[in-house]
Protein backbone atom coordinates (compact mmCIF):
# COMPACT_ATOMS: atom_id res chain seq x y z
CA UNK A 1 0.00 0.00 0.00
CA UNK A 2 0.97 3.29 -0.75
CA UNK A 3 0.30 7.48 0.16
CA UNK A 4 -0.25 9.46 -2.54
CA UNK A 5 0.66 13.09 -2.86
CA UNK A 6 -1.07 15.76 -5.35
CA UNK A 7 0.84 18.54 -6.20
CA UNK A 8 3.73 16.44 -4.50
CA UNK A 9 6.51 17.82 -6.14
CA UNK A 10 5.37 21.39 -4.78
CA UNK A 11 6.73 24.13 -2.63
CA UNK A 12 4.88 22.30 0.34
CA UNK A 13 4.28 18.59 -1.43
CA UNK A 14 7.72 17.95 -1.55
CA UNK A 15 8.42 18.78 2.14
CA UNK A 16 6.04 16.61 2.46
CA UNK A 17 6.95 13.70 0.60
CA UNK A 18 10.68 14.24 2.28
CA UNK A 19 9.28 13.86 6.12
CA UNK A 20 7.23 10.43 4.55
CA UNK A 21 10.30 9.06 2.46
CA UNK A 22 12.68 9.74 5.84
CA UNK A 23 10.29 7.20 7.83
CA UNK A 24 10.51 4.65 4.82
CA UNK A 25 7.01 5.35 3.23
CA UNK A 26 5.85 4.10 -0.22
CA UNK A 27 5.08 7.66 -1.75
CA UNK A 28 3.64 8.67 -5.06
CA UNK A 29 3.14 12.31 -6.17
CA UNK A 30 0.77 12.89 -8.47
CA UNK A 31 1.71 16.34 -10.26
CA UNK A 32 1.04 18.44 -13.39
CA UNK A 33 4.22 19.96 -14.05
CA UNK A 34 6.75 18.34 -11.81
CA UNK A 35 9.86 20.29 -10.13
CA UNK A 36 12.65 17.35 -9.88
CA UNK A 37 14.86 20.10 -8.23
CA UNK A 38 12.36 19.98 -5.33
CA UNK A 39 12.95 16.07 -4.45
CA UNK A 40 16.65 16.80 -4.26
CA UNK A 41 18.21 13.86 -1.90
CA UNK A 42 14.87 12.15 -1.79
CA UNK A 43 14.49 11.21 -6.25
CA UNK A 44 14.77 7.19 -5.56
CA UNK A 45 12.69 7.31 -2.51
CA UNK A 46 9.40 8.46 -4.29
CA UNK A 47 7.97 8.00 -7.86
CA UNK A 48 6.05 10.74 -9.86
CA UNK A 49 3.12 10.69 -11.54
CA UNK A 50 2.34 12.93 -14.15
CA UNK A 51 -1.34 13.49 -14.00
CA UNK A 52 -3.79 16.26 -14.22
CA UNK A 53 -6.88 16.56 -10.88
CA UNK A 54 -9.21 17.83 -13.72
CA UNK A 55 -9.21 14.52 -15.89
CA UNK A 56 -11.16 12.34 -13.25
CA UNK A 57 -9.48 9.81 -15.09
CA UNK A 58 -5.94 10.29 -14.22
CA UNK A 59 -6.64 11.22 -10.80
CA UNK A 60 -8.75 7.28 -10.52
CA UNK A 61 -6.22 5.30 -12.40
CA UNK A 62 -3.16 6.85 -10.38
CA UNK A 63 -5.41 5.91 -7.35
CA UNK A 64 -6.10 2.40 -8.63
CA UNK A 65 -2.89 1.25 -10.07
CA UNK A 66 -0.79 2.20 -6.77
CA UNK A 67 -3.45 0.82 -4.58
CA UNK A 68 -2.86 4.36 -2.72
CA UNK A 69 -4.32 3.86 0.93
CA UNK A 70 -3.87 7.51 1.96
CA UNK A 71 -3.98 10.66 -0.13
CA UNK A 72 -2.83 14.42 1.11
CA UNK A 73 -4.27 16.02 -1.41
CA UNK A 74 -2.24 19.53 -2.18
CA UNK A 75 -2.22 20.05 -5.52
CA UNK A 76 -4.24 23.53 -6.33
CA UNK A 77 -3.99 26.93 -8.31
CA UNK A 78 -2.92 29.73 -6.06
CA UNK A 79 -4.52 32.95 -4.88
CA UNK A 80 -3.09 34.70 -7.79
CA UNK A 81 -3.59 32.57 -10.50
CA UNK A 82 -6.76 31.42 -9.40
CA UNK A 83 -8.03 35.42 -9.34
CA UNK A 84 -6.48 35.46 -12.92
CA UNK A 85 -8.06 32.81 -14.01
CA UNK A 86 -11.32 31.43 -12.10
CA UNK A 87 -12.53 29.04 -14.68
CA UNK A 88 -9.42 27.01 -14.53
CA UNK A 89 -9.41 27.21 -10.86
CA UNK A 90 -12.32 25.67 -10.58
CA UNK A 91 -11.67 23.05 -12.55
CA UNK A 92 -8.41 22.26 -11.09
CA UNK A 93 -9.33 23.45 -7.06
CA UNK A 94 -13.39 22.64 -7.05
CA UNK A 95 -13.69 19.51 -9.79
CA UNK A 96 -10.12 18.26 -8.76
CA UNK A 97 -10.80 17.82 -5.38
CA UNK A 98 -13.68 15.95 -6.45
CA UNK A 99 -12.03 13.71 -8.66
CA UNK A 100 -10.01 12.85 -5.61
CA UNK A 101 -12.61 12.48 -3.33
CA UNK A 102 -14.41 9.93 -5.95
CA UNK A 103 -11.15 8.40 -5.88
CA UNK A 104 -11.00 7.58 -2.07
CA UNK A 105 -14.57 6.53 -2.29
CA UNK A 106 -14.33 3.79 -5.50
CA UNK A 107 -11.19 2.57 -4.31
CA UNK A 108 -10.91 2.54 -0.62
CA UNK A 109 -8.90 5.20 -0.21
CA UNK A 110 -9.24 5.01 4.18
CA UNK A 111 -8.06 8.77 4.63
CA UNK A 112 -8.14 12.03 2.63
CA UNK A 113 -6.24 15.30 4.19
CA UNK A 114 -7.15 18.66 2.51
CA UNK A 115 -4.91 21.57 2.40
CA UNK A 116 -6.90 24.70 2.83
CA UNK A 117 -6.04 28.23 3.69
CA UNK A 118 -6.90 31.09 5.70
CA UNK A 119 -8.00 32.77 2.87
CA UNK A 120 -11.73 31.28 3.15
CA UNK A 121 -11.79 33.71 5.83
CA UNK A 122 -13.05 37.19 4.31
CA UNK A 123 -15.71 39.62 4.66
CA UNK A 124 -16.08 41.20 8.15
CA UNK A 125 -12.92 39.82 9.80
CA UNK A 126 -10.80 41.09 11.67
CA UNK A 127 -8.49 40.48 14.71
CA UNK A 128 -8.47 37.03 15.54
CA UNK A 129 -9.83 34.32 13.52
CA UNK A 130 -10.71 31.10 15.00
CA UNK A 131 -13.07 27.44 14.35
CA UNK A 132 -16.13 28.88 14.37
CA UNK A 133 -15.16 32.28 12.78
CA UNK A 134 -17.95 32.68 9.71
CA UNK A 135 -15.92 32.40 6.26
CA UNK A 136 -17.00 34.38 3.93
CA UNK A 137 -14.01 34.49 1.27
CA UNK A 138 -13.37 37.37 -1.35
CA UNK A 139 -11.60 35.14 -3.93
CA UNK A 140 -11.92 32.87 -6.28
CA UNK A 141 -9.47 30.60 -4.15
CA UNK A 142 -10.71 30.82 -1.01
CA UNK A 143 -14.50 30.11 -2.37
CA UNK A 144 -13.14 27.08 -3.84
CA UNK A 145 -11.18 25.93 -0.81
CA UNK A 146 -13.96 26.57 1.47
CA UNK A 147 -16.77 24.39 -1.09
CA UNK A 148 -13.85 22.21 -0.68
CA UNK A 149 -13.79 22.00 3.09
CA UNK A 150 -17.07 21.21 3.13
CA UNK A 151 -17.58 18.91 -0.02
CA UNK A 152 -15.00 16.63 2.36
CA UNK A 153 -16.95 17.04 5.13
CA UNK A 154 -20.20 15.85 3.18
CA UNK A 155 -18.23 12.96 1.96
CA UNK A 156 -17.64 11.93 5.90
CA UNK A 157 -21.16 12.37 6.30
CA UNK A 158 -22.81 10.42 3.43
CA UNK A 159 -20.01 7.21 2.29
CA UNK A 160 -17.98 7.57 5.70
CA UNK A 161 -14.35 8.57 4.40
CA UNK A 162 -12.29 9.95 6.99
CA UNK A 163 -11.49 13.44 5.76
CA UNK A 164 -9.57 16.00 7.56
CA UNK A 165 -7.93 19.48 6.50
CA UNK A 166 -5.73 22.32 7.34
CA UNK A 167 -6.16 26.16 6.79
CA UNK A 168 -2.54 27.49 6.47
CA UNK A 169 -1.34 30.87 6.77
CA UNK A 170 0.31 31.92 3.87
CA UNK A 171 3.34 29.76 3.89
CA UNK A 172 6.81 31.21 3.37
CA UNK A 173 10.04 29.39 2.42
CA UNK A 174 12.94 29.30 -0.22
CA UNK A 175 12.28 29.20 -4.04
CA UNK A 176 8.48 30.11 -4.35
CA UNK A 177 7.73 32.24 -7.82
CA UNK A 178 4.07 32.09 -7.93
CA UNK A 179 3.45 35.75 -6.89
CA UNK A 180 0.94 36.25 -4.07
CA UNK A 181 -0.21 39.07 -1.80
CA UNK A 182 2.17 37.64 0.97
CA UNK A 183 4.98 36.66 -1.01
CA UNK A 184 6.94 40.11 0.11
CA UNK A 185 8.32 37.85 3.24
CA UNK A 186 9.58 34.73 1.48
CA UNK A 187 11.48 37.28 -1.10
CA UNK A 188 12.63 40.16 1.62
CA UNK A 189 14.81 37.10 2.95
CA UNK A 190 15.75 35.51 -0.38
CA UNK A 191 16.58 38.91 -2.39
CA UNK A 192 19.06 39.80 0.71
CA UNK A 193 20.50 36.44 0.54
CA UNK A 194 21.45 36.79 -2.94
CA UNK A 195 22.64 40.13 -2.37
CA UNK A 196 19.94 41.84 -4.44
CA UNK A 197 18.12 44.72 -3.59
CA UNK A 198 14.43 44.15 -2.63
CA UNK A 199 11.20 46.16 -3.28
CA UNK A 200 8.49 45.65 -1.15
CA UNK A 201 4.93 46.00 -2.83
CA UNK A 202 3.06 46.74 0.78
CA UNK A 203 3.53 49.50 3.20
CA UNK A 204 6.27 48.47 6.28
CA UNK A 205 3.28 48.26 8.87
CA UNK A 206 1.52 45.68 6.73
CA UNK A 207 1.30 42.34 8.90
CA UNK A 208 -0.30 38.98 7.64
CA UNK A 209 -0.02 35.55 9.63
CA UNK A 210 2.58 33.32 7.62
CA UNK A 211 3.89 29.85 8.26
CA UNK A 212 7.46 28.28 7.77
CA UNK A 213 6.82 25.62 4.88
CA UNK A 214 8.46 22.90 7.24
CA UNK A 215 5.15 23.36 9.31
CA UNK A 216 3.22 23.04 7.14
CA UNK A 217 4.23 19.89 5.94
CA UNK A 218 4.29 18.91 9.81
CA UNK A 219 1.24 19.95 10.37
CA UNK A 220 -0.32 17.73 7.44
CA UNK A 221 1.51 14.69 8.40
CA UNK A 222 0.16 15.42 11.75
CA UNK A 223 -3.53 15.62 11.10
CA UNK A 224 -3.27 12.87 9.23
CA UNK A 225 -1.37 10.68 11.53
CA UNK A 226 -3.92 11.94 14.41
CA UNK A 227 -6.53 9.15 16.13
CA UNK A 228 -9.77 9.20 14.31
CA UNK A 229 -11.27 9.84 17.36
CA UNK A 230 -9.84 12.84 18.29
CA UNK A 231 -10.68 14.43 15.08
CA UNK A 232 -13.57 16.06 15.80
CA UNK A 233 -13.04 19.29 14.24
CA UNK A 234 -12.35 18.00 10.69
CA UNK A 235 -11.48 21.31 8.85
CA UNK A 236 -8.49 23.02 11.38
CA UNK A 237 -6.72 26.66 12.02
CA UNK A 238 -3.13 25.90 11.84
CA UNK A 239 -1.38 28.97 13.26
CA UNK A 240 2.79 29.36 12.21
CA UNK A 241 4.68 32.73 13.16
CA UNK A 242 3.18 34.29 16.75
CA UNK A 243 2.21 36.92 16.57
CA UNK A 244 2.10 37.66 12.89
CA UNK A 245 5.20 40.25 12.55
CA UNK A 246 5.09 43.55 10.34
CA UNK A 247 7.17 43.77 7.04
CA UNK A 248 8.84 46.36 8.95
CA UNK A 249 10.14 43.52 11.72
CA UNK A 250 10.82 41.13 9.10
CA UNK A 251 13.28 43.94 7.55
CA UNK A 252 14.85 44.18 11.12
CA UNK A 253 15.56 40.46 11.36
CA UNK A 254 16.67 39.85 7.72
CA UNK A 255 19.23 42.90 8.45
CA UNK A 256 20.67 41.14 11.99
CA UNK A 257 22.14 38.09 9.58
CA UNK A 258 22.70 40.43 5.72
CA UNK A 259 23.32 43.73 7.76
CA UNK A 260 24.04 45.10 3.69
CA UNK A 261 20.59 44.16 2.62
CA UNK A 262 18.86 47.01 0.72
CA UNK A 263 14.86 47.00 0.82
CA UNK A 264 12.64 49.80 0.06
CA UNK A 265 9.12 49.96 0.24
CA UNK A 266 6.49 50.99 -2.42
CA UNK A 267 2.67 49.69 -1.77
CA UNK A 268 0.96 48.34 -4.69
CA UNK A 269 -2.99 49.84 -4.37
CA UNK A 270 -3.73 46.47 -6.01
CA UNK A 271 -1.96 44.47 -3.34
CA UNK A 272 -2.78 46.62 -0.37
CA UNK A 273 -6.57 46.20 -1.10
CA UNK A 274 -6.16 42.78 0.20
CA UNK A 275 -4.69 44.03 3.63
CA UNK A 276 -7.51 46.88 3.98
CA UNK A 277 -10.38 43.94 3.44
CA UNK A 278 -9.10 41.40 5.37
CA UNK A 279 -7.68 42.38 8.38
CA UNK A 280 -6.70 39.08 9.99
CA UNK A 281 -3.99 39.63 12.91
CA UNK A 282 -3.42 36.41 14.70
CA UNK A 283 -5.11 32.61 14.00
CA UNK A 284 -6.83 30.95 16.76
CA UNK A 285 -5.66 27.26 16.55
CA UNK A 286 -6.71 25.97 19.70
CA UNK A 287 -8.71 22.90 18.25
CA UNK A 288 -5.90 21.66 16.55
CA UNK A 289 -3.92 22.21 19.46
CA UNK A 290 -6.40 20.76 21.85
CA UNK A 291 -7.82 17.46 19.27
CA UNK A 292 -4.15 16.15 18.17
CA UNK A 293 -1.29 17.89 19.94
CA UNK A 294 -0.40 20.56 17.08
CA UNK A 295 2.29 23.17 17.89
CA UNK A 296 4.63 24.66 15.49
CA UNK A 297 8.54 24.05 15.33
CA UNK A 298 8.82 27.58 13.86
CA UNK A 299 6.51 29.82 15.74
CA UNK A 300 9.33 32.48 16.30
CA UNK A 301 9.97 34.84 13.30
CA UNK A 302 14.14 34.73 14.55
CA UNK A 303 14.15 30.72 13.88
CA UNK A 304 12.57 30.68 10.56
CA UNK A 305 14.68 33.55 9.27
CA UNK A 306 17.80 31.37 10.16
CA UNK A 307 16.71 27.87 9.19
CA UNK A 308 15.00 29.76 5.49
CA UNK A 309 19.11 31.42 4.96
CA UNK A 310 20.51 28.05 5.79
CA UNK A 311 18.08 26.15 3.34
CA UNK A 312 19.37 28.28 0.80
CA UNK A 313 23.27 28.08 1.33
CA UNK A 314 22.72 24.12 1.79
CA UNK A 315 20.86 23.49 -1.24
CA UNK A 316 20.53 26.23 -3.80
CA UNK A 317 19.41 23.67 -6.20
CA UNK A 318 16.30 22.35 -4.73
CA UNK A 319 15.02 26.10 -4.63
CA UNK A 320 16.37 27.02 -7.72
CA UNK A 321 18.54 29.59 -6.46
CA UNK A 322 21.93 30.31 -8.53
CA UNK A 323 25.13 28.71 -7.01
CA UNK A 324 25.42 29.84 -3.33
CA UNK A 325 27.28 33.16 -2.52
CA UNK A 326 29.50 32.54 0.31
N1 LIG B 1 1.66 28.55 -0.43
C1 LIG B 1 0.77 29.11 0.39
O1 LIG B 1 0.95 30.23 0.88
C2 LIG B 1 -0.47 28.36 0.77
C3 LIG B 1 -1.33 28.91 1.74
C4 LIG B 1 -2.50 28.23 2.07
C5 LIG B 1 -2.79 27.01 1.46
N2 LIG B 1 -1.94 26.51 0.51
C6 LIG B 1 -2.30 25.24 -0.12
O2 LIG B 1 -1.25 24.31 0.10
C7 LIG B 1 -1.16 23.41 -1.01
C8 LIG B 1 0.27 23.35 -1.49
O3 LIG B 1 0.63 24.64 -1.96
P1 LIG B 1 2.10 25.00 -2.38
O4 LIG B 1 2.48 26.27 -1.73
O5 LIG B 1 2.98 23.81 -2.21
O6 LIG B 1 1.90 25.34 -3.92
P2 LIG B 1 2.70 24.85 -5.21
O7 LIG B 1 2.18 25.66 -6.33
O8 LIG B 1 4.17 24.85 -4.96
O9 LIG B 1 2.24 23.34 -5.32
C9 LIG B 1 1.04 22.96 -5.94
C10 LIG B 1 1.35 21.82 -6.87
O10 LIG B 1 0.13 21.45 -7.52
C11 LIG B 1 0.45 21.13 -8.86
N3 LIG B 1 -0.72 21.29 -9.70
C12 LIG B 1 -1.31 22.45 -10.09
N4 LIG B 1 -2.34 22.19 -10.90
C13 LIG B 1 -2.41 20.85 -11.03
C14 LIG B 1 -3.26 19.98 -11.75
N5 LIG B 1 -4.24 20.45 -12.55
N6 LIG B 1 -3.05 18.66 -11.66
C15 LIG B 1 -2.05 18.16 -10.90
N7 LIG B 1 -1.20 18.94 -10.22
C16 LIG B 1 -1.38 20.27 -10.27
C17 LIG B 1 1.55 22.11 -9.24
O11 LIG B 1 2.31 21.65 -10.35
C18 LIG B 1 2.36 22.18 -7.96
O12 LIG B 1 3.44 21.27 -7.95
C19 LIG B 1 -2.15 23.91 -2.05
O13 LIG B 1 -3.34 23.17 -1.96
C20 LIG B 1 -2.40 25.34 -1.63
O14 LIG B 1 -3.65 25.80 -2.04
C21 LIG B 1 -0.78 27.14 0.17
Amino acid sequence: MAKLITGGTGFVGAELARTLAARGEKIILFDLHPNRNRLEGIEEKVQVVLGDLKVGAEVFNVVRDHQIEGIYHLGSMLSAPSDANPWASFQVNVQGTLHVLEAARLFGVKKVVFASTVGTYGLGTTGVVNDETLQRPITMYGCGKLYCELLGRFYHRKFGLDFRSVRYPAVIGPGVRTPGVAQYNAWMIEYAFLQRPFECDVTGEAKIPVMYFKDAAHCTDLVYRAEKEKVRTVNYNVRGVTPARTARELEAVVKKHIPGAKITYRPKPEVMVFFETLRLEEIDDRRAREEWVWQPLYADLEKVVTDFIEEMRLHPRRYGLAAPLS
